[in-house]
C-alpha cells in the first residue's frame, strides 16, 4: 500500500541554526523558511535526491510540536511520511484492521498543498506516521 518515503520530519529549537546546519555543515540544498501557521510550525525543505527532510520549528501558541520539544530540548525525529495513491481508501483499510488515524480522520491539506492523515505512534512501532496522497 505505501510507496515512497515522501519526507522525515525533524523537530527543532531553533530552526536557522538547524538549516545552517544543514546547507553549510552537510552541504544540502535547503529552501527559505515556510511559515504554516495552520499547522503550527514554519518550515524549511531540504531536497536529498531521494527524499526531503523537513526541519519544523514551532509556531504560535498551540503548536503540535511544542510538547515534543519540550521533552527532546534538542529537537528529534517527529515523523516519517508515507506516499499512498489513494488516501481515502489507505485511511479505510487502516481503519478497518484497527489503526488509529489522529483527529477527525478526515485528511487536511499538508506542508506541500496534497491531502494528508497522521497514524497513531502506538500502532507504528513508537513512531509518528503521516501518509500523504501521492
Ligand atoms: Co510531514
Amino acid at each position: 500500500m505505501i510507496g515512497r518515503l515522501n519526507h522525515v520530519a525533524i523537530a527543532v529549537p531553533d530552526l536557522a541554526a538547524a538549516a545552517a546546519r544543514y546547507r553549510d555543515l552537510l552541504g544540502a540544498k535547503v529552501s527559505a523558511p515556510e511559515a504554516l501557521p495552520e499547522h503550527g510550525v514554519t518550515v524549511v525543505f531540504v531536497t536529498l535526491a531521494n527524499t526531503k527532510i523537513e526541519l519544523l520549528e514551532p509556531l504560535g501558541e498551540d503548536s503540535p510540536i511544542a510538547n515534543f520539544l519540550a521533552r527532546n530540548p534538542a529537537g528529534g525525529v517527529h515523523h516519517l511520511c508515507y506516499e499512498v495513491d489513494d488516501i481515502i481508501a489507505a485511511r479505510d483499510r487502516l481503519k478497518a484492521e484497527g489503526a488509529r488515524v489522529l483527529g477527525d480522520g478526515e485528511p487536511r491539506t499538508g506542508a506541500h498543498g496534497k491531502p494528508v492523515l497522521f497514524l497513531h505512534p502506538k500502532d507504528f512501532c513508537g513512531t509518528l506516521i503521516e501518509i500523504e496522497q501521492a
